[in-house]
């Protein structure tokens, strides 16, 4: 991996940042007063500027106008308003796509994306490169030194809309990067596998993007393709940050992550960030808004290595680019919010501080919407930052974590290829189900890079791992040989970082860890479910869908077997001792209330949690010596041991705790002499 300069931190003294995207360029200045009254009514503390301003900011090479943006950064200094000063790069104007058509992308079917919406631009065009550092270097120079600037917000949601180009430039970037990773043509008609199809390759120029085709592209070629596509837009944010560097040494600088977004590894990228950023918009409609929007929140803080992190933007209520666009119940952001503090974040931002009169994003909810302060979401934002700042500062307290699951992008990017025993497996959902579970045993978890120290934890899960390098697999084993506990599910640890089978019964590197071999998938069709039985299921029964193996047991014990389907009465989950820990097998998908049976096999023997929820919808998340109680469903109860301050309130609670839907509570432990 890429050795940067050293890391600097987000501030670490700081209240809690609370604010949102601001574009007072879409409006006239007596606007621009009347905001930042209202930012200092609602504890807005830090506005993120510029994010799509290039046009207005430059209308030429060489031609700034920066009267503007000058004007709004004194007026929010003068407020004690922060700026996080977006580098204005995710959006190219008209006039430099006019001079340079060849930067705007192109699809893998050799379409080419026009200009009119936005980042339409080609990762690794020059011409936009160079305009991007233009203009970065010109803000740099401008805001460096104010001291109203806090951090930097590299372009914007790298990847989001164009992923991939498959544009002519790219394809010899291609090359180049392909000429790194392999030296020299014999060394990628190797990983590629090109003997098959008749691929071998002579030279490199032969060599291209996998571009629309007759079947399937070679597997590994779109494997790098993915990777090179995550390295390229990386190659922008480090040109942009080298430049910050040189400039502004002394200001951190951040990007925002799109959660499960599959084109962009995080972990590599966040080896480049002074710390990490993320965007989370949850459908407010879905039973499984909160679930998702903890698991983003656990993503980001474990990228990032546990350090503190912001949530970037949000929606104070509905979006507008779904199909149907549900507006928040009340209160129910600042649960979800709260939940995002809890696992590591410090702060909370929105897209975007007032909504827009015209453009695409006009129906997209904001912090002060189209109604103007009479309004619940107004009066919504004004109690959130007013919460946030009773908070004050939060440092750098550490979420209580002590399970994990391991997640890579590699394996995202190769699981999901064509070509495969079921193309119906998505990496993102199948990690979904298990994060519940641990969920409903009231687990915070850690998303682990594989090949990572795993000591500290009392359980890892390898889900759907289908690709694990050896250096990785073995880390794994260590793991559990040296009494950790692991658990590893279906179509897991079958490839190495070329895609190529590890031979000799799957799952190759992990039989003699896990006590069994696999001599055959036997997935499953849409919407089957088979039945499973075993006295381990206690009274409940139990169902799996997706997936099931042929298993040859080798030392391992059955917990679990088919109850019906193909592999009736063979072993469906399975538990062998190895080393002085265990390691568990699952081949199937699990209904949620058998994954509790097992995570609770798995965990037995460690200590229990101090308070434990009452119902899936209720979190209770311990940072630093703060306990964080949610309740995102339905009004249910909680007994609390002892005596407790709620922060949010500054009142004494203790004994049955009613929480109604959406209430918050923020405990900190009262110790009586
Ligand atoms: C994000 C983007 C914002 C805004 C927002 C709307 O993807 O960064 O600029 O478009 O979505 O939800
Ligand atoms: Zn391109």
């Amino acid at each position: 991996m890429t050795v940067y300069s050293e890391r600097l931190s987000l501030p670490l003294g700081r209240p809690l940042y609370f604010g949102g995207d601001y574009n007072p360029e879409q409006w006239s200045r007596d606007v621009w007063q009347q905001d930042v009254e209202m930012m200092v009514e609602a504890a807005v503390n830090l506005v993120t500027l510029g994010v799509f301003s290039w046009s207005r900011l430059q209308s030429a090479p060489g031609k700034f106008d920066f009267g503007w943006m000058d004007e709004i950064f004194e007026l929010l200094s003068s407020n004690g308003i922060m700026v996080d000063l977006a580098t204005a790069t995710a959006s190219p104007p008209p006039w430099l796509v006019h001079a340079h058509p060849e930067i705007l992308p192109r699809d893998f079917s050799g379409r080419t994306l026009s200009f009119g919406s936005r980042q339409s631009y080609c990762p690794n065009s020059r011409p936009y490169r160079d305009a991007a550092a233009e203009l970065v270097h010109a803000l740099a120079q401008r805001y460096g030194s104010h001291s109203a600037l806090e951090m930097w917000h590299i372009n914007n949601e790298y990847g989001c809309h164009v992923t991939s180009c498959y544009c002519d430039v790219c394809e010899v970037a291609f090359r180049e990067w392909l000429v790194k990773r392999y030296v020299d043509i014999a060394g990628l008609n190797f990983a590629w596998g090109t003997t098959f199809w008749s691929q071998i390759y002579t030279d490199w120029n032969q060599v291209t993007p996998p571009r629309i085709a007759p079947t399937f592209s070679n597997p590994t070629q779109q494997l790098d393709y993915a990777r090179f596509s995550s390295d390229s837009l990386l190659d922008c944010l480090l040109e942009e940050r080298a430049i910050l560097r040189e400039v502004t040494p002394q200001i951190p600088v951040t990007t925002n992550f799109m959660g499960f977004f599959k084109g962009v590894d995080q972990f590599k990228w966040a080896e480049a960030l002074d710390f990490c950023a993320v965007d989370n918009y949850p459908d407010p409609a879905s039973p499984t808004s909160s679930l998702i929007s903890g698991a983003v929140g656990d993503l980001t803080r474990s990228v990032g290595q546990g350090r503190p992190w912001i949530l970037m933007e949000q929606a104070p209520s509905a979006v507008n680019w779904r199909e149907i666009n549900a507006p928040k119940a009340p209160g129910q952001n600042r649960a979800l919010s709260m939940s995002s503090i809890a696992r590591g974040a410090n702060g909370v931002m929105y897209f975007q501080w007032r909504a827009a009169k015209a453009g695409a994003e006009k129906f997209h909810s904001a912090m002060v919407p189209h109604s103007g302060r009479n309004s619940r979401v107004w009066r919504e934002t004004v109690r959130l930052g007013n919460d946030l700042k009773a908070l004050g500062s939060l440092g750098s307290s550490q979420t209580l974590v002590d399970v994990a699951i391991l997640f890579d992008w590699d394996n995202w990017w190769a699981i999901e290829l064509d070509s495969h025993p079921s193309t119906k497996l998505s990496y993102p959902l199948g990690i979904l189900d298990l994060y519940r579970s641990f969920a409903r045993a009231g687990r915070v978890v850690d998303f682990v890079h594989p090949g990572s120290d795993l000591s500290r934890y009392k359980v890892v899960v390898a889900a759907n791992l289908y690709l694990v390098k050896e250096d990785a697999s073995c880390a794994f084993v260590e793991y559990v040989q040296n009494g950790g506990v692991g658990v590893v599910t279906y179509f897991s640890g079958i490839v190495d970082e070329n895609d190529h089978v590890y031979l000799g019964g799957y799952p190759g590197l992990w039989r003699e860890l896990l006590g069994i071999e696999i001599e055959e998938f036997s997935p499953l069709a849409i919407g089957e479910s088979v039945s499973l039985k075993g006295e381990f299921l206690q009274l409940h029964g139990g169902s799996g869908q997706q997936w099931s193996d042929s298993i040859n047991l080798v030392g391992a014990e059955v917990l679990v077997s088919f109850g019906s389907g193909r592999l009736e009465g063979m072993p469906a989950i399975t538990k062998n001792a190895f080393g002085s820990g265990k390691a568990y097998y699952v081949s199937t998908s699990l209904d949620p209330d058998t994954w509790g049976l097992v995570l609770t096999d798995a965990l037995s023997g460690h200590e229990e949690i101090a308070i434990r929820p009452t119902s899936e919808d209720v979190e209770i998340i311990n940072r630093g010596n703060l306990v964080f109680i949610i309740n995102h469903g339905l009004k249910t109860n909680l007994s609390l041991e002892g005596d407790w301050i709620d922060v949010l309130t500054k009142c004494e609670v203790s004994g049955e705790l009613s929480l109604e839907q959406y209430d918050v509570y923020v405990l900190y432990r009262l110790i009586r002499e």
